[in-house]
This record gives structure tokens, sequence and C-alpha cells, in this order.
């Protein structure tokens, strides 16, 4: 739990006090109390105003505004500022700046535009970190840490490069090795010293060109960037080691791979800012990807719009329940707080159009403030009930960082590869049944699940082909899709035909991958109905012509030369199955597909709903908490058979079949428990 003493979940977010004059402050207080916030983050851009000059810090106006906040019972997240360095740094020392994939050297602004090498960086913010940790480690209000803000900026300067040698000597031990791993000879780039070694950028194209080396260059900057990240971790645990500290992840999580990251935050922490086009399985997805982070572990809604943002093309309002929607949908799937970007809206700057708690106009007397405080009653209401409860899942999704850069650097087959939406397709399927999901790394354990899929498992790291066989081999299903198994954690192609090390568990050799032009499809031809799956249906984007080896073919390509060829197989391997989809279905192919296995591996939703109702349970105990969160904008009907069940939001009781308004959410607890547990229905 985030913290024992807090009876509720969190709720609030980043609060930017020193963009005001201190008299704006008690207004704030009063907001903030009306809204039910009961924590912020602070401060979180205010490395200028903390450090006027590099042998002068100014804490004093952050002890006013910790203690305003521990008078009025609201806790502080506290932040240590070091996504945005002083100007005076970035002018007495340079190196600071970070340069660009262009080879342009950055100047001072903006914001996450320093170097994560840079010695001066590192020293200052760790110096910092340091410093607000032994001011307030005994400040009443301070709960928890967030070190910086959604890093990730990668750099390419001297001082990089340098790093990025040291870092690949550790690695290879002799330059030979490194000429073998990043197969030099191709294109004659055979180096003879580590001095040699450039960074792939614009200047020479080796990040687009030279597929080994910039895949390393990515991780790389993910170990430049946790290195970079740990100064301040440890100057602030050295300090307060009883409290958490976090950094809060984009929602844009490409960059840095995030399964690594997570081995050195105590608690996973994100930004949730779903583009108006994204489907609410991707939201989803996302959410069940930083439960997957750390194991299960809960994890820290950090940010969300209450309604409208700036920096999207079109900023469309969040409209009437959305904001409270999205925030159950966090809870449901795994966080134990719900907060936002921002408690008041900046008056300039790139974000004064960007949505928050208190609006321009100053007052509570909005449509946003009066969501929020609704939501802020709620939660407040529901208390600590279902902090810290788990989801317990039979299926779970591959996902890797290595795989996902490394796909989208390769040259061809097709450039409209895009790893995500693989992913996020076959996720949407388990999604729309409301079967619970994990999302874990190719070498997780596997041995709780009876289902995995793995869609477009291109690379194949050490030791991932033997966890699938033993997986199968055991009685597991496993599923995985075109273009896999392809190369090695360096990127080299697995020699002796596709899929590589997954040639025996899947049963088949893929011969030839066909990467079809954007209005360019064929078919897929079931041979005998699967469960719902019956007839054809549209496919497209790659089409791996393969050969047989053991494996059933049960379903074969409409059109073209490969007409009649296998393009759905599945192989008995030991007590298992495992398929292959050798092309991208049209949707409801992967629907009805994921809709057959479940049934047959036995995977049911918490409870039947209606389409557009999104169910998830968490489990505490023997305690559970079921989340029903209808999405659609029209009243569902739903069963809730004969048991009774005690809704946490309107302390009501539900039993049968109850009608549940369009864009509302219930949280079920049977009566029986609840109220084993001294729980009080209020009416
Ligand atoms: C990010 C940042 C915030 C804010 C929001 C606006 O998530 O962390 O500081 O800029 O975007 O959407
Ligand atoms: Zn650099």
């Amino acid at each position: 739990m985030i913290n024992p003493k807090l009876p509720a979940i969190l709720f609030g977010g980043d609060y930017n006090p020193d963009q005001w004059p201190e008299g704006t402050w008690q207004e704030d207080m009063r907001l903030l109390k009306l809204a039910g916030v009961n924590m912020v983050t602070v401060p979180v851009f205010s490395w200028a105003k903390l450090q006027p000059a590099e042998d002068q810090y100014d804490f004093e106006w952050l002890d006013r505004v910790l203690d305003l906040l521990a008078e009025n019972g609201i806790y502080a997240c506290l932040a240590t500022s070091t996504a945005a360095q002083p100007a005076w740094m970035s002018l007495k020392y340079p190196e600071v700046m970070p340069v660009d994939v262009y080879g342009r050297k950055r100047n001072h602004g903006k914001r996450v535009n320093f170097c994560p090498n840079s010695r001066a960086y590192r020293e200052f913010s760790s110096r910092l970190a340091r410093k607000l940790a032994e001011r307030y480690k005994d400040h009443p209000a301070l709960l928890y840490w967030r070190v910086a803000n959604e890093y990730g900026t990668y750099c390419y300067c001297d001082n990089c490069a340098k790093a990025f040698r040291e870092w690949l000597k550790e690695r290879c031990g002799t330059i030979e090795e490194l000429n073998r791993r990043w197969n030099l000879s191709f294109w004659g780039h055979t180096v003879y010293s580590w001095e040699e070694i450039t960074v792939p950028s614009e200047l020479n194209d080796d990040n687009k060109w030279y597929q080994p080396k910039a895949l390393d260059y990515m991780r790389f900057m993910t170990d430049s960037t946790i290195e970079c990240f740990l100064g301040e971790y440890r100057a602030i645990k050295e300090v307060t080691p009883h409290l958490m500290v976090t950094t809060n992840i984009s929602g844009y999580i490409k960059k840095l791979d995030q399964f690594k990251w997570a081995q050195y935050v105590d608690i996973v922490s994100w930004d949730n800012y779903p583009r108006p086009e994204h489907r609410m399985s991707v939201v989803a997805l996302k959410h069940d990807l930083m439960r997957g982070l750390k194991n299960g572990q809960p994890y820290i809604l950090a940010e969300q719009t209450p309604s409208s943002q700036n920096w999207q093309p079109y900023n469309i309002l969040k409209r009437p329940g959305v904001m409270r929607l999205l925030s159950y949908q966090a809870l449901a799937r795994g966080a134990d707080t719900v907060m936002f970007f921002q408690m008041r809206q900046s008056k300039a700057g790139v974000e004064k159009l960007h949505g928050a708690l208190i609006s321009h106009a100053g007052h509570e007397h909005t449509r946003v403030f009066k969501e929020c405080a609704r939501l802020g009653a709620e939660l407040r209401n529901i208390g600590a009930r279902f902090l810290d409860s788990r989801i317990q899942a039979k299926a779970a999704i591959m996902f890797d960082w290595d795989n996902w850069w490394a796909v989208e650097l390769c040259s061809g087959p097709s450039r409209d590869l895009d790893y995500f939406d693989q992913v996020e397709k076959y996720y949407h399927a388990l999604w729309k049944l409301n079967i619970a999901t994990d999302i874990i790394q190719p070498n997780a354990d596997l041995s709780k699940y009876d289902l995995v899929i793995a869609p477009l498992l291109y690379m194949t790291k050490p030791g991932t082909a033997k966890n699938i066989e033993n997986y199968v081999r055991g009685g597991g299903t496993f599923v995985t899709s075109f273009f896999s198994g392809i190369v090695d954690e360096n990127d080299h192609v697995i020699l002796g035909g596709y899929p590589g090390e997954l040639k025996d568990v899947l049963g088949i050799w893929v011969e030839e991958i066909d990467g079809l032009l954007p209005d360019m499809k064929n078919g897929i031809v079931m041979n005998q109905p699967l469960g719902e799956l019956n007839g054809t249906y549209a496919c497209g984007l790659i089409c791996d012509l393969l050969h047989l080896r053991g494996a059933e073919a049960l379903a074969v390509y409409e059109t073209d030369f490969y007409a009649g060829r296998p393009c759905l197989t599945s192989n008995q391997f030991g007590k298992g199955t495992a398929y292959y989809v050798a092309t991208d279905p049209e949707q409801q192919f992967v629907d009805q597909f994921v809709k057959y296995l479940c049934e047959l591996r036995g995977l049911k939703p918490p409870l039947d709903v209606p389409g557009g109702v999104e169910v998830t349970q968490r489990h505490k105990g023997d305690q559970e908490f079921i989340f029903v969160l209808n999405h659609d904008r029209a009243e569902a009907e739903i069963d809730l058979g004969c048991k009774k069940y005690l809704d946490l939001i309107s302390g009501k009781e539900k039993q049968g079949r109850i009608r549940l308004p369009g864009l509302d959410v219930l949280i079920l607890e049977e009566v029986q428990r609840a109220f084993g547990s001294n729980y009080v229905t209020r009416s």
C-alpha cells in the first residue's frame, strides 16, 4: 500500500503553487478540500526557484507550501523538480545540454532537455534531491517521492558517445566480439579500436541503417537514464529509506524499456492521456502493462486531464461522466490512486488551455470541478477497502521493448509494422471478453497461465523459445503471429528457416514473407468451423508462406499464388497446443479465435455482461471486488445472478437483474463478505 496512514485512495495531482502569488494558496486549499483532494504532487518544475544560483538554495517558499498542506490535511508527493534545470546551469555547464539525433547541440529551454550522461546534471540533481530529503524527511505532509518527470530524452553528445563505448566494452569485452555482435562485416563497417565507434544518428544514418547498433543505443539510453535517475533515488533513500520513490512514466512509452526501469522504482507510476482516436482497450492495455511491470503490484495513476488537453491537434473535452469512468477504469485494472495534471490551470505558456481542477474562472462552479468533487467524495466513502488488492489472470500477453524496437527498426517486410498495434489487436479480443490478462516478459514464469499470446514475437532472446516449449509441453495453449522467431537478441537472423527457435513448438517452417501493399488484401478460409470462426476473413499487411512440419492447417489463404496454403496452424506439442497466425487478420477473426481459445481453456469473465461493459475483479485475501464499467452511453442490463452484492460507490445492495446507466460504474463486493468485516451500508 502506498501509505498505510491514508484511509482512502490517493486523489489529487500536480500542484504548481509557484506559478501563483502566495495570496492564491489559501483559496487553493479551500478548493482542494472542497474537491476531496487528499494529496498533491509538488513542486514538479521548480528547480530554478529552489536553486537560484549554484551556491544558493531557497526552500522557504516550499516550507510554507508544505506547512499549508499539512495544516489542511493534504499530503504531498514530493517531486524533486529536476526535469527542467535552471538556466544558469545550462549556461555555465554546457555539457548539460543534449545533442539531438540530427547532431544539433540544443540550448536552454523547454523541459527534459538535458543529457542523461552529463556529470554536472547528475551531481546537481542528486544534490537537490538530497537537500529536499534532508529538509523534509520529518515533515508531516510528506508521503512519497517522485523523481523528475517523464524521462525520455535521447542524447548523442560526445559524453554520451564516450559512455556508449564504455558500455559496449563492458558488454562485449573485446572489439572482435563487438564486430560479431553488430555483424560489422556488412557494408564493410569492421572496427579495430573502440575510438572508431560512433553513435547512430542522422549524421551517419546508422540509427536507421545499422539495426544491431541502433538497438544497442536504445538499450544504452535506457541504462543511462536509469543511472541518472538512480543518483537522485539513492540520495533520497539514504535519508528517507522508509518512503517510496518513483518517477512518472509518459503514456508514450516506447523510448525507455520500462520492464527494466521497474526494477529500480519502488512503485510504478504513469500518466494516462488517451488520444481521442484510441479505443478503450488501448487504455486498458496500458494499465495492464503498468500493472505487469512489477509483477501485478498496484501502481500509481499519476496524471490524467480532468477534461481537455492542449497538445493534441484537436482537443475534445471529456464528456460528462468520462473522467469519472476513466478514473474508475484505472482502479479497476490495478491502480491505487486517481490523480490529475493539474490542480490550477496555468495562465500562460503552452499549457494555458490544458484542463485543470480549478479553471481560469477560479471557482468551484464549473462542470469539471463538480465532477472531480463528486469523484473525490465517492473515493473518500469507498475508503481503503480494495487498496493493495490484486488481479488474478489466467491469460497473458507477452510484451518486450527490445522486440518493439527491433521490429520497428527492421527494414522490411513492411513499413506499416506497428508492434503495439499488433499486441493491442489480440489484447482487444481478451478485453472485450473481460478475461483478466497479465502483460508479461517473454522469459516470465508461464506456469500459472492457461493461455499465452505473443503477437509478432520477431525477436527470441536466449531462453525464450525454451520457456515457450516447456510451457506448451506441460499443457499450455500458446499463440504467436506472423514474422515471429526471426532474430536473436542482437537482431541476427536465426538461420535454418523461420520461425527460428520456434519451429519445433509450432511445427511449421516459414519459407517466404510477403509484405503486401497497403491496398492489397488476401483472405483466411477456415477449413472447418472453430467455435464461431467460420467461412472467410480478410487479412493483409504480411502473409507468411509456410510449410507444415507436424502442425495441422486450420485455415488457408484465399487468393494469390499461395492460395490454399496454410495461414492458421495448430501443433500438438507435449500436452499443449501452439498456434500460428501467419498473417494480419481483420479484428473479427482475432476476436472469434481468441474467444474459441478462451472457451477451450475454460477462461471466464467475473460476470457475464453485454458488449461495451468492462468487468474486472481485484482480490485481497478472501475479499473480492468486481468492477463494472459501462463504456456505452446507453443503459446496460446486467444479471448479477442470485448473489447479493454491496456497491461500494453508492453503498446500496444489488442483486439479480439491474440497470446500469451509460458511463456509470459499480464496485461490487459480496454482501456476506462485506458485512462480515463490519462494512456499513449507506442508504
Ligand atoms: C505530461 C507532463 C505534465 C503535463 C501533461 C500535460 O504528462 O508530465 O507535466 O505537461 O503532460 O498533458
Ligand atoms: Zn549526451
